[in-house]
């Protein structure tokens, strides 16, 4: 039997009545067998200051440990101002630092994102793929979930009745859990060694 893959969910969102919590929740029914959906609402992170990233809040410490605990990461993304809200950048800035405790075990993550308009997060998910990058996660290509006029794709208490966005999220997860299997353990635990007091600079010119 395939091994089991758990995916930490986090959405950018703070707000009630969410698009992207609601998406995140969609996603969590949607996962493929023998895997699942951790959520960590991002509500009690305070800002980040670089002063006490060596001895970091309670709220911070959790977010880590569920980081590392899981297997991959999907992260669901609000578009602000055409790129990713502060709420969820300054999560990911914590979880990244400092650089020799850096705690994303695993290098697999997917983006997805909803907004009321047109382009559906896709300005957001360009700046959040950049900043994967930087963390050294790999974020999967395909299938991109922008999930646009999102007042349609909701009912009024954030179930998701959009067949074909259920339809796109059930593959997005199924190629992360694909892609998760392929690459784990070993290669996960070489990874591990060879970053540990890297920074991500020094990161890309490794080989495997
Ligand atoms: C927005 N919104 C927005 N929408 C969009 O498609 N492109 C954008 O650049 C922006 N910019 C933006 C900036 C700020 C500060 C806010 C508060 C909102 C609208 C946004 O998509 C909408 O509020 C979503 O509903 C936010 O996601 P949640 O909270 O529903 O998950």
């Amino acid at each position: 039997m395939s091994s089991h893959v758990c995916i930490l969910g986090i959405a950018g969102s703070l707000r009630r009545g969410s698009y992207n919590q609601a998406a995140l929740r969609a996603a969590k029914l949607l996962v493929p067998e023998n895997s699942e959906i951790d959520l960590f609402p991002l509500d009690d992170i305070p800002m980040f200051n670089e002063d006490d990233e060596k001895r970091p809040p309670s709220s911070v410490l959790e977010l880590k440990k569920r980081i590392r605990r899981a297997d991959a990461l999907l992260i669901v993304t609000p578009e602000y101002n055409y790129s990713i809200p502060g709420v969820l950048k300054n999560a990911l800035d914590w979880a990244c630092r400092p650089h020799d405790r850096r705690c994303f075990p695993r290098p697999g993550a997917v983006p997805m994102g909803a907004s009321p308009g047109a382009i559906g997060t896709a300005r957001a998910q360009c700046h959040l793929r950049q900043i994967l990058a930087a963390l050294t996660l790999f974020a999967l290509n395909q299938p991109e979930v922008v999930i646009a006029n999102a007042a349609h794709r909701f009912d009024e208490i954030g179930n998701l009745i959009h067949e074909p966005t259920k339809q796109l999220i059930r593959e997005l997860l199924k190629n992360l859990v694909d892609w998760t299997r392929r690459i784990s353990p070993a290669l996960a635990r070489r990874i591990k060694e060879l970053t540990r007091g890297l920074n991500c600079y020094s990161f890309q010119k490794l080989s495997f």
